[in-house]
């Protein structure tokens, strides 16, 4: 936060807490902030060294411990500044354990001269830290951030004792950028150089948002050369954040800052800059760009009547995914205009993507799962294909780090790349050739629910689109149209199970382990619906391919472990009936989700537990199989008191590798 206005201390901690509120499903094991101790004068270092706290825990032990703080040392709240500059961090571990030394913002040393607060992982920090050390650092945590600030004191102390007493904040930033390795998004903040922010990034996201403080002046906003604060300039709020969320509430005018940017504020003015290659030397030269608008609401990012974000957007689905396919699919009217698809993302390269040689689909967790869920549909549409490869990048932020270097191989190897995400302007929809966005809003909780329905219905018009132009299956093809255009009522009708799914949950409870076995289109349903229940109930549970039932799991099978069998009516339907008398036959303790109608003959051999569900086209099945499934998970992590939001160890993007 960057700001030159008239703002108490109050303000600037509220900005700075309900950024990391927002940005706290990203990472929550530990937290941090440093503000100024009081108001700085314009560009002087007779002020006193930034305030800085840190703490192990999630954002509200952080507040907690800053507010002990400020009625300890008398710091007054109500004190006004004119210009501030504040960074503030949540942090999910990489290298070290969550604690105060290893919390950001990282420091140069005592004295606070460099403060960084870093996303990403600086992969070459050992040979830094050994020259560091040689040339008289010590380290206080095991980070590899710490690095950072020290090679910017041994920087900015190198520039001053030759005598460069006029080196900027901006090439001291420069000049550390030089020597980082690996991934990183960077705000800066010095002593040295008060009412500054320096911001920089590669390969992690970073966006910086800009709020007029008086008037609206303008929404094409340019920003070039050093766009400072003048006398007629209105005054300016700034924030740099990793994502929308923290910055949504605040203004919706944004700047995706690209690889090798250095963003510069001071005084509540903004500069962007970025070396330029001239005449054989390369030196720093100012950037033009243009403001985006955010396409996003605050309402989107609150639990509205919710206890949770999970539960939420478990309910929000036929809303999702109603919003998934707005505009997308044709009704049709008779033979002349058949029921199809529309997907404008693609429309310039489908011609392509029909003639790969292969289509390789790339996604991590839940978005891995998608794409299993919405294979056999696209083996089926698309047909034999040839030529060069498609590589399709699912990814719910868009930001996930082993789906984007995978983009990176893809793109670098000539495959065409397709995004299909939920995150308009993150790193995947940027780099990707063209995409889909499955706009199934803003997703917070950490474990995927309604991303994950939605991108399989993406998925499903993916391969409606590819076989669009194959006659032989246009009737195949209409019948899921239809079934699309009815899927969200379905999904209502399956969230009904609510109170159901909440007393299996209660008979669940005690238990240690939980199998889900699935096959063909439910084969993923059973990989999501495990990943679901061990990612937020912390209970062990794994999904089986039920075809290799003989193969192993069948020698877990008692009485007392619970086995959920997916046996809904489609072309596997008669295998699951088997499957089921097997387990019977050894006194499995089942629970069989099954097809309406279904629940007599499915338990009539045995004691089992039926849930019924709708029954729908095929390949959309896994869209509202999944439904009772993610109940499930919930209601057993709420009973059983976990963290249904920020599961343990876990991140809802996982930006380093
Ligand atoms: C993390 C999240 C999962 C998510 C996966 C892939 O593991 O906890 O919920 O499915 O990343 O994320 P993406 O944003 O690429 O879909």
């Amino acid at each position: 936060l960057n700001f030159h206005a008239n703002k108490e201390r109050r303000h600037i901690l509220e900005v700075l807490f309900n950024g990391l509120r927002r940005l706290e499903y990203r990472g929550y094991d530990s937290a941090g902030i440093a503000i100024d101790d009081s108001l700085s004068p314009l560009h002087s270092t007779s002020s006193p060294p930034p305030l800085v706290f840190r703490q192990a825990g999630n954002i509200e032990s952080l507040v907690n411990s800053v507010n002990q703080e400020i009625t300890n040392t008398d710091l007054n709240l109500d004190e006004v500044f004119y210009f501030h500059a504040g960074i503030a961090h949540t942090r999910w571990a990489t290298h070290g354990e969550p604690a105060p030394r290893n919390s950001h913002p990282q420091s140069s040393g005592p004295g606070d001269d460099f403060l960084v607060v870093h996303n990403g992982v600086i992969t070459n920090y050992e040979v830094l830290k050994e020259t560091l050390v040689r040339h008289g650092f010590t380290f206080d945590s095991d980070t590899d951030t710490e690095v950072i600030p020290k090679l910017a004191k041994f920087v900015f102390d190198k520039a001053n004792e030759e005598g460069e007493q006029t080196v900027t904040f901006c090439e001291v930033v420069f000049e550390v950028m030089r020597h980082l390795e690996g991934a990183y998004a960077l705000i800066f903040k010095s002593w040295h150089y008060p009412n500054e922010l320096v911001a920089c990034k590669r390969g992690s996201p970073l966006l910086l948002g800009v709020k007029e403080l008086d008037q609206d002046k303008s929404n094409n906003h340019v920003f070039k050369d050093a766009h400072f604060l003048s006398k007629n300039e209105h005054p300016k709020e700034f924030f740099l954040s990793s994502d929308p969320h923290a910055l949504v509430e605040h203004t919706k005018k944004v700047l995706v800052i690209e690889d090798g940017e250095v963003v510069h504020l001071k005084d509540g003015g903004v500069s962007i800059l970025k070396f330029e290659r001239r005449n054989g030397s390369s030196r720093p030269a100012s950037v033009e760009r243009a403001l985006s608008v955010l396409e996003m609401e605050v309402e989107q990012i609150n639990k509205g009547k919710y206890d949770h974000y999970m539960q939420k957007e478990i309910h929000e689905q036929p809303e999702s995914l109603t919003t998934t396919m707005r505009g997308r699919l044709i009704r049709g009217g008779g033979s002349r205009k058949p029921k199809a698809v529309l997907l404008g993302g693609l429309k310039d390269h489908l011609k392509t993507i029909r003639r790969s040689r292969r289509i390789v689909f790339i996604g991590c967790g839940t978005s891995y799962n998608a794409a299993l869920a919405s294979r056999p549909i696209l083996e089926e549409l698309s047909g034999p294909i040839y030529r060069e490869d498609t590589a399709v990048f699912v990814s719910q932020s868009g930001e996930t780090a082993d789906t984007l270097l995978a983009l990176e191989y893809a793109r670098e190897n000539g495959a065409l790349c397709v995004g299909i995400t939920n995150t308009v302007g993150s790193s995947i929809a940027r780099k990707t050739h063209c995409g889909v966005h499955i706009n199934a809003g803003a997703e917070i909780g950490v474990a995927s629910t309604k991303a994950y329905t939605s991108q399989i219905v993406v998925m499903v018009m993916l391969a409606l689109a590819i076989g669009s132009d194959t006659i032989s299956s246009q009737t195949r093809r209409e019948a899921i149209v239809d079934g699309l255009l009815d899927l969200p009522n379905k999904v209502r009708e399956v969230l009904k199970l609510d109170e159901e799914m909440k007393d299996l949950a209660q008979l669940l409870i005690d238990e240690q382990s939980l199998l889900v076995f699935g096959r063909g289109y439910n084969y993923a349903t059973a990989l999501e619906g495990a990943l679901k229940v061990k990612e937020v109930s912390l209970m062990h549970s794994e999904g089986i391919l039920a075809g290799e039932m003989k193969h192993g799991p069948l020698a877990l099978v008692d009485e007392n472990l619970p086995i959920a069998v997916i046996a809904t009516r489609d072309a596997c339907f008669s295998k699951q009936q088997s499957v089921i008398q097997q387990l019977h036959a050894r006194k499995g303790r089942l629970i069989v989700m099954c097809s309406k109608g279904d629940a007599a003959s499915v338990s009539s051999s045995g004691s089992c537990r039926a849930i019924e569900v709708p029954q729908v086209e095929d390949c959309l099945q896994p869209v509202v199989n999944i439904v009772p499934l993610q109940l499930l998970a919930y209601h057993l992590t709420v009973l059983r008191g976990h963290n249904v939001d920020q599961p343990r160890n876990l991140a809802k993007s996982v930006t380093t590798q």
